[in-house]
């Protein structure tokens, strides 16, 4: 089968596009034909061994994937051959086949296509756990989304929406405040103009949860627009930098400042995973959890789709399109 290499920690220019063997799937593991993969963030520092997870080299990347079912192992109880399904891989997604775990792999929803159901695993559920679970929002407050038309942030406005809160977003050019209105965001602010933050405090009536993929002096700001009470949930650092809080700041509105790895809860959690699985499930037939997808790429492609997603220049998913 055709796969992405990562033989050496390297750019993703320098991975080797080779054919492999299939790979061999353990008595509670399932071998999935893969019909799409989501391209992440976190892909590229993966690939340059910058990420917190180094895996053993040589490795095939890629963390969420759709498709069909192409074989079961004998312990597995829940999937059989020729299921539609999609699920957290972790590793194998830019390949034709990878093997997951039974308990990391759910039924595509009807009516959901293969490159929605890719970005419906690390990106939702990430969303769901930063807004409900770390920010605990509640149906009558205000959520303020930053990088709100990316892929965490397009997901995290659909499910503000989704619990009956009131949205607002920032992004960081014009064109993407579209996107994010189009996610659902009430209000969308430029975080180029610098008087964002001032002017949700004094015009809009401040926010109570925070989602900030962004880091730096997005979220140093945000201490200002956050009312009593409030809740700022620290989901990534795109910007590159770590903030320095002004936690004196923290202090004098009661606000909670913290920190969300969905990771943890995937891995340790299950019975919270599926609750977020079946809400998630709910609102997508309800057209609310919808993914955005930006554009689709073949697999061969992979290096360009990564660049994409970190040069800043897409919106909502970026997806692999591999059969
Ligand atoms: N904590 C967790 O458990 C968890 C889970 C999943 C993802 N994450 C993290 O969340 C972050 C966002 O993921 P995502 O899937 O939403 O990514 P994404 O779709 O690429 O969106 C990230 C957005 O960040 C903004 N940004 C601001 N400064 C940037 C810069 N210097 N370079 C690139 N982008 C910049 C961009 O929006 P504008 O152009 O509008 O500014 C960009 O669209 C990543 O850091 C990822 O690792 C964390």
């Amino acid at each position: 089968m055709k796969a992405y290499l990562v033989q050496k920690w390297c750019e993703p220019e320098e991975m080797l596009f080779t054919d492999v063997e299939e790979p061999l799937y353990k008595e509670n593991e399932v071998l999935v034909d893969v019909h799409a993969c989501g391209v992440n963030f976190p892909d590229l520092l993966l690939i340059q061994g910058k990420y917190q997870m180094r895996p053993t080299r040589p490795f095939i990347p890629g963390a969420e994937i759709s498709g069909v079912v192409s074989k079961v192992g004998s312990k597995v109880t829940q999937f059989q051959e020729g299921d539609k399904v999609y699920g957290a891989s972790f590793l194998g997604g830019y390949a034709q086949k990878v093997s997951v775990p039974e308990k990391n792999l759910y039924h595509i929803p009807q009516g959901m296509s293969f490159e929605e159901a890719c970005g419906f695993v690390v990106t939702y559920q990430s969303s769901y756990f930063g807004v409900i679970v770390r920010g605990q929002l509640q149906a009558k407050e205000t959520l303020l989304v930053h990088a709100g038309a990316g892929g965490i942030g397009t997901s995290a406005i659909q499910i503000g929406k989704a619990l009956g809160a009131k949205v607002y977003a920032t992004v960081g050019s014009e064109e993407k405040i579209e996107i994010a209105k189009q996610a659902g965001a009430d209000l969308v602010f430029n975080y180029n103009d610098s008087t964002w933050s001032k002017k949700i405090r004094k015009e809009y009536g401040g926010v109570d949860v925070v989602i900030d993929p962004v880091g730096g002096e997005i979220l140093e700001k945000s201490i200002l627009c956050t009312n009593f009470e409030g809740r700022i949930v620290v989901v990534g650092f795109t910007s590159g930098k770590i903030a320095q809080v002004a936690t004196n700041l923290l202090l004098l509105n009661n606000i909670s400042l913290v920190g969300l790895y969905w990771n943890l809860y995937f891995m340790n959690f299950p019975e919270k995973i599926h609750e977020a699985v079946d809400d998630l499930h709910l609102w997508y037939k309800k057209g609310i959890t919808k993914p955005i997808i930006y554009k689709t790429f073949e697999l061969k492609d992979a290096p360009l789709a990564i660049r994409t997603v970190t040069q800043r220049k897409s919106y909502g998913k970026v997806v692999l399109k591999i059969k």
